[in-house]
């Protein structure tokens, strides 16, 4: 592509960056990257550098870049219908048609999807559903939300309330009051070094149940958890924790939402990580995976329970009075039934669960031993590293010595894209489904240069 001289500039001085710090960027103190292009695990910039995406995007491009499948599905749709609407029983053959292809890869019992755009505006809805539902019940005390801290529901009003991560709170006058947190399944962080898993779970277990009974049972209406926490540093549950938790949530009638916006469609191996742990929900999140982020399009999977309800509302009430104009876009949903389709006719899930134990055992192997490496963990193509100042001790490095990003830094000179995660210096991988045995060696062994070039050997 021709460069354009003056599109640096345009960026500087128009272009508002998502989570960028604002004045640094426009004093031109950071570097920004133009992207133009992409191909399987690999993404080109406009200054001629080829990355492997060991990211996937935001963990979402997980059939990989450049699948022309996806596209052309996209192009054809828009040719076809570019846009039409469902509000009052309106659809397209494309949104009717996803809606039973994610039912039917779902866990059991679920029964209706309603489409957004973003998992942000899915969890938004999910709130209202659960508000809408306790209404219909004749409960309208039993309103708020148990998050748990270093969960990630998104950065909206409400869904930067679930968050549960400062930067996401600070200055802008959140969490609401609705929202309550509790403690993250963070077993590496456990206070008492000496607790087993088990034992870890059943302390968020009593945890979780203190909050209850200190905000009262009939007024808290959810539960809301990623089965693997991804921002908050990308953390699989310690064991039994899921099966502790919905013992509590039953026990006080409380609606479990599962938010699977990373873990829907093959990412921890399996479709859904709620079928993988156990996990019973209620109402799932589901969004980057549903379309590979090939078009943007998300969605709350209802469960038959929920919807007998929301049924029985719309009888006593009239019709819901929740849709946005882009519910169930067509481009998006052609996207999504093309990417689905996909998804089982490359295997990814099942190479997600393959490359994903190899790109664990061998992160494990180069990096668990270093002095500074205080934990090496991950689930199907999910992994972090997590830097300690200590590792005896578990403690952290001083933020202001930026350890995290300088490992993320390095390992782009090297042409390895990973994130360093928001909340520690926790350095995450998360690559497109599709990414093979010869890739990770390289990403590990970028990995294992840059933490050396930053921590010492
Ligand atoms: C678990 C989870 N839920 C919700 C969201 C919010 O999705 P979006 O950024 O599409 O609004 C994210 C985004 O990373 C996420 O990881």
């Amino acid at each position: 592509m021709l460069k354009n001289d003056q599109l640096d500039q345009w960026d500087r001085d128009h272009f508002f960056h998502a989570s960028t710090h604002l004045a640094q960027f426009a004093r031109g103190d950071l570097p920004n990257r133009v992207i133009t292009g992409g191909d399987g695990v690999y993404i080109n910039d406009r200054d001629g550098n080829r990355l492997l995406d060991a990211f996937a995007g935001l963990y979402c491009v997980n059939i990989g870049y450049g699948r022309a499948e996806v596209a052309d599905a996209i192009a054809k749709q828009a040719k076809e219908l570019a846009y039409y609407h469902s509000y009052v029983g309106h659809g397209t053959e494309a949104s009717i048609t996803l809606a039973k292809m994610i039912v039917e890869r779902s866990p059991a019992n679920m029964s209706r999807v309603y489409f957004g755009l973003s998992g942000s505006d899915a969890n938004e809805t999910n709130v209202k559903l659960v508000w809408y539902y306790n209404n219909v019940l004749g409960r309208p005390e039993k309103k708020k939300i148990i998050s748990r801290w270093r969960g990630y529901h998104g950065s909206g009003l409400m869904t930067g309330s679930l968050t549960g991560l400062d930067l996401f709170h600070k200055k802008f006058d959140l969490p609401f009051s609705q929202v309550v947190h509790t403690e993250a399944p963070y077993y590496f962080r456990r206070e008492d070094p000496a607790m087993s898993e088990e034992e870890f779970s059943a302390h968020c277990a009593v945890e979780l149940e203190k909050l209850i009974e200190a905000e009262g049972p009939d007024t808290v209406a959810a539960f809301i958890g990623e089965p693997v926490l991804g921002t908050g540093g990308i953390v699989p549950p310690p064991a039994g924790y899921w099966k502790a938790i919905q013992a509590v949530l039953k026990k006080y009638d409380i609606l479990l939402i599962a938010d699977e916006v990373v873990t829907g469609f093959g990412r921890l191996g399996t479709m859904f990580g709620s079928t993988h742990y156990g996990i019973e929900p209620d109402i799932i999140t589901i969004a980057k995976g549903l379309t590979s982020a090939y078009a943007p399009l998300s969605g709350s999977i209802i469960s038959e329970a929920v919807w007998h309800v929301l049924e029985q509302g719309t009888d006593d009430f009239g019709p819901i009075g929740h849709g946005w104009t882009y519910s169930a876009h067509p481009i998006g949903a052609a996207a999504g039934v093309a990417n689905l389709a996909l998804i089982d006719e490359l295997g990814l899930v099942d190479n997600a669960a393959d490359t994903g134990t190899y790109l664990n055992q061998k992160m494990k192997k180069a990096l668990a031993d270093h002095p500074h490496v205080g934990d090496v963990r991950g689930e199907g193509l999910l992994c972090a590293v997590e830097l300690v100042a200590n590792k005896e001790t578990r403690s952290f490095f001083d933020p202001s010595l930026k350890i995290g990003p300088s490992i993320a830094a390095a390992m782009l000179n090297r042409g390895v894209i990973a994130r360093a995660m928001p909340q520690g210096d926790i350095i995450g991988f998360a690559p497109p489904l599709c990414i093979t045995r010869e890739e990770v060696d390289m990403v590990v062994s970028v990995a294992k240069a840059a933490v050396e070039e930053v921590a010492g050997a």
